[in-house]
């Protein structure tokens, strides 16, 4: 089995490490395309940050959070065992700081229990802003990531709690300028509506990490010996996409594997059309429930076929946010643009339109 090592990310990480060098005072919503590597590059640089920073790194990806046990369940991380330790640990520091009623350190899952049961969102944010102080020393700012945010985008607890969690953030940088918060998420739909959320203006940054560019792709197929004739050919199917570069340098037969990955998002997108055409579907838009229509998806698709990209404002907006949401496309708010979420889409809903 080949070991894939870390690939580049000069640029980012540079920017990311600028912004830990400095004073917290804007939150940093990390995005891009499915795929491209923004949780591998946040891990591998949590790895490599000197050990007095404390991270604190929560990813929701996959996780059924659906009132507020489950969503302070995840924050504290509390089904796995093994963590209950490192919750005690965590504690230790902070005992000194917390106020009087927190005595002592009981088990962690009876404090745990004792502190958010049947609480205030408010007051778990209390608490991790305590921890957080706790771990401020030395200059070092402590870190907190969250990764896939929008898995709570619609959750309400006495009102949405990601506005509840956006206002905690901007405290946290901009106000207090306590620790930094890096929000990772691929959902496009959600960051443009960071984007345009009112609260969030001059108090969050934007940073873009996409599929590799053509050298930084070939550099990496290259370091695994990968000839110049198969580069050629897995460029062409897949773009600069890490996950799909690490699939074909662990293959075989590159070019048969390429065309297969090829046959088999064009048999996906096929379906869903016809799906569609035959069923309909609908989706929600804010409170409102939307048709979706095949003619109009076919329409902005047939966009994509002589064009990488197109304009935000081209296409109906059920359209866009459908495809968005199926991630056949990904939009760009900072830029405006809709694009393929990747080459092998492109390449797919080309093929596909032909006979549209
Ligand atoms: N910089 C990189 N170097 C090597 N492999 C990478 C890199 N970035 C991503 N990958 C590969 O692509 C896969 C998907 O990346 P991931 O970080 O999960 O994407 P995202 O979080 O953007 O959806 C990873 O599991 C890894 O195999
Ligand atoms: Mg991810």
């Amino acid at each position: 089995m080949k070991r894939i090592a870390f690939h580049n990310r000069e640029k980012e990480t540079k920017e990311i490490m600028d912004i830990l060098d400095a004073e917290p005072s804007l939150i940093t919503f990390v995005y891009g395309p499915i795929n491209s590597g923004k949780t591998t590059m946040v891990s591998h640089l949590i790895e490599e940050l000197p050990k007095n920073q404390k991270v604190f790194y929560i990813n929701l990806r996959g996780r059924l959070i659906s009132n507020y046990d489950e969503f302070i369940k995840v924050l504290f991380d509390v089904e796995h065992e093994e963590r209950y330790e490192q919750i005690k640990k965590f504690l230790k520091p902070v005992v000194n700081v917390l106020p009087e009623s927190y005595s002592g350190i009981p088990i962690p899952k009876d404090l745990f229990l004792k502190l958010f049961k049947e609480k205030e969102v408010e007051d778990a944010f209390v608490y991790i802003e305590t921890v957080l102080r706790a771990f401020y020393k030395n200059d070092q700012n402590p870190v907190l990531v969250i990764d896939e945010l929008q898995v709570i985008g619609d959750l309400k607890i006495d009102g949405f709690l990601i506005y509840k969690l956006f206002n905690f953030f901007v405290r946290l940088t901009k106000e207090l300028h306590l620790a930094h918060v890096f929000v990772v998420t691929s959902d496009s739909l959600f960051i443009e509506q960071v984007y345009s959320q009112a609260m969030l203006k001059g108090r969050c940054r934007y940073l873009l990490v996409d599929d590799f560019d053509y050298e930084t792709a070939a550099a990496f197929l290259k370091g695994y010996g990968i000839t110049d004739e198969d580069m050629r050919v897995v460029w062409g199917y897949c773009g600069g996409k890490p996950v799909c570069l690490v699939e074909l340098i662990n293959c075989g037969n590159r070019e048969e594997k390429a065309k297969e990955m090829f046959t088999f998002r064009i048999g996906e997108l096929e379906t869903q059309l016809k799906l569609v055409k035959e069923l309909g579907d609908e989706i929600m838009i804010g409170s409102k429930r939307c048709d979706v229509h095949y003619e109009k998806l076919v329409a902005t698709l047939k966009m994509f076929v002589s064009r990488e990209e197109i304009g935000m404002n081209e296409v109906d907006e059920v359209s866009k946010r459908y495809l968005v949401k199926e991630n056949i496309l990904f939009v760009d708010p900072l830029t405006a643009m809709i694009a393929p979420q990747s080459r092998l889409d492109m390449l797919a809903i080309r093929e596909v339109m032909r006979d549209a």
